[in-house]
């Protein structure tokens, strides 16, 4: 027998989980199939940077708005899912410190320093915040508000306070296929059939398999991130450090994230030693006293990357009621409020920035090619 929902939603990553919360909150029945874990996709491989800043260069003038908006929703979901589920998402504030080794890099990047919460520190002013920083430094840009979480545990609280607010969970749970039925949507799962009203696929670089059958190509490939954790007991450090998209991320518990390598094209998610090797010269050009840091593990994940370096999020333009939300490429885990927003208002009618339907349109990138480099 069929079982029935409002709205089902593919993928228990952070956007699935995002969009869950938001939609249960807005009062709809909502059911979240993941195929794995909750979390386990390339949610778990992240930094958790909340980079609106520091990732300017991937947004631009025209979505800086949407990077923002999505950082300014945190505060007030963090307070929520703790006063929900009691979970912190661990969201540290300190900011972010985006080296700058050149007087050429400090004009790239004046752009950055005529934002919001961002300040200019001389050598001398970077060296005071970090202790132990790297002494061949033009100066370093300060980032108020390019704070950080960690990633499977926002992704945990989203989820849980969604499940709290009335949607069901199914973890372990593939979707295999999708078809409109009678004017509702028809889905296969590997624990049998649902029917819903709106369904939205958030199934991260894997919803290629899905986007394929319902005529919109294969419009993501992987840019694979490997990345390592070493124990900090030395140096004081409440910012992330930040050069060339490569970053050193403080968490609570003494440990330093390092990453990432970007791979295009590589679906494996074992971390090489070459990889390793590559952050670990980058990280060192920040910060040399983390050589002698004990190792703690290393792991890697593969970023939703689409052709145009934008994601996909909207209605598909002629399955009505079919929602995409993914290809977040390095910055899923900052946009995932905005987004679970963003759709939540689609389905609910209400208004959304015009410049961001256009840029975001799930059929600009239609391909049929496998795999795109
Ligand atoms: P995923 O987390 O991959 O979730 C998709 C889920 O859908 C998976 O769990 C999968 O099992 C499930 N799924 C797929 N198909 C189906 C199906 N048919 N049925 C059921 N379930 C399905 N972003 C930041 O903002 N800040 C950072 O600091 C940051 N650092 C990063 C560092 C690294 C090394 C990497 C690799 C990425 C980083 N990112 C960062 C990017 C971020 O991780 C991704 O953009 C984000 O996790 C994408 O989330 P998602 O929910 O779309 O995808
Ligand atoms: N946003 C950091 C990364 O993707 O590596």
């Amino acid at each position: 027998m069929k079982q029935s929902s409002e709205v089902a939603v593919v993928g228990g990553g952070i956007i699935g989980s995002a969009i869950a919360y938001y939609l249960a909150k807005a009062g709809h029945r909502v059911d979240l199939f993941e195929a794995g874990q909750i979390g386990s996709g390339s949610t778990r491989a992240a930094a958790g940077m909340l980079g609106a800043h520091s990732e300017y260069k991937e947004f631009g003038a025209l979505l800086y708005s949407f990077a923002r908006t999505s950082q300014q929703l945190y505060e007030e979901a963090e307070a929520d899912i703790r006063a929900l589920t009691g979970i912190d998402i661990e969201r540290r504030t300190g900011g972010l410190l985006q080296l700058v080794f050149t007087a050429e890099e400090r004009a790239r990047l004046s752009d950055i320093c005529s934002l919001e919460g961002v300040t200019w520190l001389d050598r001398a002013a970077a060296e005071k915040e970090v202790p132990g920083l790297t002494k061949s430094l033009e100066g370093a840009i300060h980032i108020a508000d390019d704070v950080h979480v960690t990633p499977a545990i926002a992704c945990r609280g989203f989820c849980s306070a969604a499940k709290i607010s009335g949607a069901r969970i199914h973890a372990f749970t593939r979707v295999e296929g999708i078809a409109k039925e009678d004017g509702q949507y028809r889905i296969q799962t590997s624990k049998g059939e649902w029917q819903a009203e709106y369904v939205v696929i958030a199934g991260g670089v894997w919803s290629n398999a899905l986007l394929q059958r319902i005529g919109l190509g294969t419009p993501m490939y992987p840019v694979k991130g490997e990345c390592i954790a070493v124990t900090n007991t030395e140096i004081p450090l409440s910012c992330s450090l930040f050069h060339d998209q490569h970053y050193i991320v403080p968490r609570n518990n003494d440990e330093l994230i390092i990453g990432a390598t970007k791979v295009r094209g590589d679906w494996s998610t074992e971390p090489t030693s070459g990889g390793i090797h590559r952050v670990m010269e980058k990280a060192r050009q920040m910060l040399p006293g983390i050589d002698k840091m004990p190792f703690l593990r290393s792991w890697a994940g593969l970023r939703p990357q689409t052709i145009d370096g934008k994601p996909l999020i909207g209605e598909h333009p002629e399955m009505k009621g079919l929602f995409i939300a993914a290809g977040h490429q390095r910055n899923g885990i900052l946009l995932a409020p905005v987004t679970g927003k963003m759709i939540c208002d689609l389905i609910d009618g209400k208004a959304v920035p015009e410049v961001w339907m256009e840029a975001f349109r799930v059929d600009r990138l239609h391909t049929d090619e496998e795999v795109l480099m």
